[in-house]
């Protein structure tokens, strides 16, 4: 693997979110920054793990019910168990799935998502969202994906950090252009509706860290999903998308994102 040019005086979201959830692959300079933002965002790490739970929920059912053997998932983010081809490939083993992030630290640990059933294959892309181009002409893109087929998209917490709302429409249509019909659009991104004090308190702190990023409202989130026809229960915050037992125990309070799948006509 190529070295990598890697920051660590400067917070970074995807080790912020890391330290958040435990895990190791984060700096003095992301912990600093997550003690900052949660001052004033308490329970940031429990909608975050409420997201991760829903990012599960939503990558079974779309393999599951749907029957979609294809993922795109842009902001993957660092290793965390399970990871979204652990859970498509327990549904069916053939499944494939490429993986993007622009984060140095998330390209270091690639080798940990790229572990595949034989049956299936996992691909890793250094590549920056808002360059939609160079991800759907990219080789990892074109050569693991058969575009005669549906293909899911998953854009799980990540499109927060795209805070111009034309952009995010336009990214959006951008990567779902060339997938064909049947496919998926997954989306899960920030919210204040259910605690506003808490999460916009928390956006600002994030701001002031140099990280831009928006809380939307639920008319906001469904907008970015214009064009494509929602799937039952719609855009609802994420633990009461399809919810499990252990979603089910989680007051409104605690869960700062929407989330919602949607398909192509
Ligand atoms: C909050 S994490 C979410 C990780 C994972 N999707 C989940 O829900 O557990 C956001 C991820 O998006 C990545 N990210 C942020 N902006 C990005 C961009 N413009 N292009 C690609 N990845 C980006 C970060 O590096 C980070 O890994």
């Amino acid at each position: 693997m190529n070295p990598v040019e890697l920051n660590t005086g400067v917070a970074h979201s995807a080790r912020i979110y890391d330290h958040l959830l435990g895990g190791k692959d984060n700096f003095a300079a992301d912990r600093d920054a997550a003690t900052h933002i949660t001052k004033g965002w308490p329970h940031l790490a429990i909608s975050m793990r409420a997201n991760r739970s829903y990012m599960a929920r939503q990558a079974r059912f779309i393999a599951a019910e749907l029957g979609i053997r294809q993922f795109l998932d842009i902001g993957a983010g660092l290793p965390t168990s399970p990871n979204l081809h652990e859970v498509v490939q327990s549904v069916a083993p053939e499944s494939r799935v490429v993986y993007v992030d622009n984060d140095p630290i998330v390209l270091s640990h690639a080798r940990a998502l790229l572990t595949s059933s034989p049956q299936g294959q996992t691909a890793y892309l250094d590549a920056n969202l808002r360059d939609p181009q160079a991800i759907i002409s990219s080789a990892q893109f074109l050569e693991t994906f058969d575009l005669s087929r549906p293909v899911a998209l998953s854009l799980i917490a990540i499109l927060q950090f795209v805070v111009d709302e034309a952009e995010a429409y336009e990214i959006i249509d951008r990567l779902m252009a060339p997938l064909p019909s049947g496919s998926v659009l997954a989306i899960s991104t920030v919210t204040a509706d259910s605690a506003p004090e808490e999460v916009n308190a928390g956006v600002a702190a994030y701001v002031a860290k140099g990280i831009d990023e928006i809380a939307r409202d639920r008319a906001a989130v469904r907008k970015l999903f214009r064009g494509f026809e929602l799937i039952d229960p719609g855009v609802v915050l994420v633990h009461r998308w399809r919810p499990d037992e252990a979603a089910r125990a989680l007051p409104d309070e605690h869960v700062h994102m929407y989330g919602g799948v949607a398909r192509k006509l």
